[in-house]
């Protein structure tokens, strides 16, 4: 059972009379044994290898997979472990590095990456730095699975999970790696797309450009969003689909951004079709499946439409699934999942972050709707969720 979110329970459990364990860094854990989420005492971290650094925590922000992993059906601490140390979307400063560290010094502003690579010698991706594609399954996720995440003070990392950040993003740059997720979706979509000669020759800058294409993204969260300012600022026609009606924060926020927001309470899913045109790219972004079929048998000629919401295990759901298949085979489309991020993702989002920035200042700093102390972050991760970003801050440096 958990505890009363206002009651924050301390593992291993405070001895009678004392406040802190001083000797020791406070940290979000979910303890899988207990059923509970903690303020944990853990270890301090001290550089090993001789690439790694040490990083301080300013901020991690909390999403639907810490929430999940809270209700004990996702995730696994460490083998040497009672708990997990929550947190995968991190920003952080460096404050010390190993003798072989390269390109990060003292100072530094940093994400880290989430996934590690399996062991396995023949897993081509991993072996590649590719482990987002990891081929064997045995790969490690910082906060998710078998490997401790940045929801406390201080941790560690190798200079090749860590990519520097300029000061001018500071207040933005916990939203890099929800970013990631669209970095990755569209370094899937172009490849596939631009299949279709009249795609690869519509270049700007040298890129392959949505001008003229039509996108619906589902859903309103902060993947949803940031997911939109990239299609946007990637030339697409894009459109914001999700449930509640309008006018409502995230609403405004989408509407701020040029972008139309339809909600699913008003707009039934033909009248969805009718007033976007043909759906070129569906960026699904809302985790529910029974929405994400139903928009998946309106999507176009020659459509795309990319999965990126991890449901949690319910109830089978009906679909009509002679309408989809027979969609997907007459109108050539492709459905692709994507999960996770690369290295060159994490590069491309530091850098789109920086071009929001100059775009839509005032809407991408309210994408983070609060920020926290550790010990409110228990409310955070097991009440209902509220806002649209909200973010542990451990430091202000
Ligand atoms: C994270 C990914 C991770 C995925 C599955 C997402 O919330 O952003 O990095 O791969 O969960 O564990």
């Amino acid at each position: 059972m958990f505890a009363s979110p206002q009651e924050n329970v301390r593992w291993p459990p405070a001895p009678e009379g004392a406040h802190h364990f001083i000797e020791d860094m406070q940290a979000v854990g979910a303890i899988p044994k207990k059923k509970e989420v903690a303020i944990v005492e853990h270890p301090q971290p001290s550089l090993g290898r001789d690439d790694e650094a040490l990083v301080k925590s300013l901020e991690v922000g909390i999403c639907g997979t810490d929430r999940e992993i809270c209700t004990f059906v996702y995730g696994d601490p460490p083998a040497d472990s009672d708990y997990l140390v929550l947190g995968h979307e991190s920003l952080g400063m460096i404050t010390e590095v190993g003798n072989k560290v390269e390109g990060l010094k003292p100072g530094d502003l940093v994400v880290p990456s989430v996934r590690r690579p399996c062991s396995e010698p023949h897993c081509a991706p991993c072996q590649a730095d590719l482990q987002d594609f990891c081929a064997t399954g045995d790969f490690v996720e910082r906060g998710i699975k078998m490997s401790h995440g940045f929801m406390t003070e201080f941790y560690t990392e190798r200079d090749k999970y860590l990519h520097v950040v300029p000061p001018s993003l500071r207040d933005v740059a916990v939203l890099v790696e929800p970013l990631t997720i669209a970095e990755k979706a569209m370094a899937q979509v172009w490849p596939i797309q631009t299949r279709l000669p009249w795609v690869k020759h519509h270049h700007e800058n040298g890129k392959p450009s949505g001008r003229g294409l039509n996108a619906v993204v589902l859903g309103a969260g902060p993947v949803g969003i940031l997911g939109a300012m990239k299609l946007k600022a990637e030339g697409f026609n894009t459109f914001v689909y999700s449930r509640s009606q309008a006018p409502n924060p995230k609403a405004s926020l989408v509407e701020s951004l040029g972008i139309p927001y339809i909600s699913a309470l008003d707009t039934p899913l033909e009248a969805l079709a009718e007033r976007v045109g043909s759906i070129d790219l569906v960026y699904e972004a809302v985790g529910v499946s029974s929405i994400a079929y139903k928009v998946l048998s309106i999507l176009g000629l020659n459509g795309i439409y990319v999965f990126t919401g991890i449901p949690a295990p319910k109830a089978p759901i009906e679909v009509d699934a002679d309408l989809i298949m027979r969609n997907v085979v007459l109108k050539n489309q492709v459905v692709v999942g994507t999960v996770n991020a690369d290295g060159q993702a994490f590069r491309s989002a530091i850098s789109d972050l920086g071009v929001f920035m100059e775009k839509w200042p005032e809407a991408l700093k309210s994408l983070i709707s609060r920020r926290c102390t550790i010990d409110q972050s228990r409310e955070l991760l097991l009440d209902k969720a509220t806002g649209i970003k909200n973010v542990v801050r451990f430091a202000s440096a």
